[in-house]
């Protein structure tokens, strides 16, 4: 019995394994009545774990293809039998093994820590989130959108429910036209994209952007679901360092010379994770390197309109006089997540050919909510509600401050953001694992988003991101408790695991 294994393969090697012995049988290499190899034996001529093939002989057997009989070993069966149940109307097929049939590419897309987080709080209830990237759902603008909903859906009727242009309802590009104007950026409707989020305009970018092997340059740490749509699009993304002004501009010639990278992907303002703002000399030098290396930026400027503090900075696009820059914004961090709209704004080729991945994607997106959102910005609604969100969300973030800085933790750390939605903390060196620290939040009953999700490389274990903004007064100050907590405990054992491996490596003599 001839069976190879490929450990190269993307194929588990318990399912190779299973599958080569399942296509004898049916091509009658193995006859019914044939002996398999005992476990441990095959294991050892294939050079595997005895589990590996336990696995394999497992799956064959309920698959009715094997049988262990006493005195016998496992005997292969008649495949017909095997494949076909006494009563049953229909041939009974081979189990699928869906995972054998994922593509590369979704296969890149994973991410079970954010999935597992997303799973945890719709399903405990008791647990105070930090972690997800959100405005507080309580400052919705539920009446106020009840009100335009109905008034719209009465005025404009069949057409709130019909599709719309790719591009977005004309009335809503000429909104966010005007509002992107007030802060310098000269843009017009036909240079505006409406997405369904910002996340959609990432992937589209990436699509319309990227060929496999292509270098993207974005700031370590970084939006890790923009990362991964890189990835996933076949990118290699390198990090360029930050620090509190933003992406080092003074290293990233360098990168910019040694990579030849396809574009720059960048979160000026109030940078998700580490809420650092990119000063207005380093934007300037970010531009100049992008017209030297002729190469565009993807300006994702999710949180700009949450400043609390501090003078505003001008965007990058409104700074570029050469079209290099591709903007990116959203509704999601100041109205809410659900409403899915965002938008994009580029020079006008560049609108055309994403169009067409738009197209190909979701045609259009929502059109109610398109209608909808346009009143609200038209009545002048949406800057009234920012003022009530800024003045609050300070507050949040001061209270977060305040409930950390009484705790009186060692070695605990925190940027002060003059806006935006998250604390970015530094935890003791020890902890070098906070994916272990958030085990130990979630049965305390508050979670966070592990610093290392952010890196490109193993790093960042030591920090935690915090959404300051998510959570009413009395619950954020119960949320720091349990966390600091759960943080004692975890200092706790490290402090004697240490003690632990001191005493162990004392010389003997
Ligand atoms: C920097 C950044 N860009 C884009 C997004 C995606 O936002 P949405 O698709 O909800 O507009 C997020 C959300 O967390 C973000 O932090």
């Amino acid at each position: 019995m001839l069976i190879h294994v490929d450990r190269e393969s993307r194929t588990p090697l318990y399912l190779q394994i299973k599958n080569q012995i399942r296509d004898m049988i049916f091509s009658g290499v193995l006859s019914p009545g044939f002996r398999l190899p005992p476990e441990r034996k095959l294991a050892e001529t294939l050079n595997v774990n005895r589990s590996t093939v336990l696995n394999a002989y497992h799956e064959l057997k309920a698959d009715r293809l094997i049988e262990s009989r006493v005195g016998c070993g496992t005997v292969v069966l008649e495949p017909h039998s095997a494949a076909r149940g006494q009563n049953a109307p229909f041939a009974c097929p081979e189990p699928i093994h869906w995972r054998q049939f994922f593509s590369v590419t979704s296969s890149r897309q994973q991410n079970p820590l954010l999935q597992d987080l997303m799973q945890l709080l719709h399903r405990r209830e008791d647990v105070i989130s930090f972690s997800l990237g959100i405005p507080a759902v309580e400052l919705y603008p539920i009446s106020v959108f009840q009100d335009i909903q109905s008034e719209i859906l009465k005025k404009h009727g069949q057409a709130t429910l019909s599709f719309l242009p790719t591009e977005g309802y004309y009335p809503l590009r000429e909104s966010i036209s005007r509002f992107m104007r007030k802060s310098g950026a000269a843009v017009s409707p036909e240079e505006i994209l409406v997405l369904s989020g910002s996340q959609q305009g990432i992937d589209l970018a990436a699509r319309t952007l990227i060929d496999p092997g292509d270098v993207i340059l974005a700031e370590e740490p970084s939006f890790f679901c923009a990362v991964q749509v890189f990835r996933s699009a076949g990118a290699r993304v390198i990090g360029v360092p930050i620090d509190e002004n933003g992406m080092r501009t003074d290293l990233l010639e360098s990168f910019l010379a040694r990579y030849k990278p396809k574009f720059i992907y960048t979160i000026p303002n109030f940078q998700n994770p580490s809420g650092t703002v990119m000063s207005p000399e380093r934007r300037r030098q970010m531009l100049n390197l992008a017209y030297s290396y002729r190469t565009p930026i993807l300006e994702d400027d999710a949180y700009g309109e949450l400043r609390y503090e501090g003078q505003p900075v001008t965007s990058l696009k409104a700074l570029d006089q050469h079209g290099y820059v591709i903007y990116l914004s959203t509704f999601s961090k100041t109205l809410s997540p659900g409403v899915r709209i965002g938008w994009l704004a580029a020079a006008r080729p560049v609108i055309r050919q994403i169009v067409m991945a738009k197209q190909l994607n979701d045609i259009h997106t929502n059109s109610l909510a398109q209608f909808v959102l346009d009143g609200f910005l038209r009545r002048g609604l949406f800057e009234q509600h920012l003022q009530m969100i800024r003045q609050e969300y300070v507050k949040r973030r001061n209270m977060m401050m305040d409930a950390l800085q009484k705790s009186m933790l060692p070695g605990v750390c925190w940027n002060v953001p003059e806006g935006g939605l998250y604390l970015w903390c530094r935890l003791p060196e020890r902890i070098d694992k906070s994916t272990v620290l958030l085990m130990r939040a979630i049965d305390q009953g508050v979670t966070f988003v592990p610093g290392e999700a952010f890196y490109l490389e193993e790093q960042g274990c030591n920090h935690i991101r915090l959404n300051f903004a998510l959570q009413p007064k009395g619950v954020i100050e119960e949320g720091v408790k349990r966390l600091v907590k759960a943080l004692r405990e975890t200092l706790v054992s490290t402090e004697s695991l240490e003690k632990e491996i001191k005493a162990q490596t004392n010389p003997l003599f």
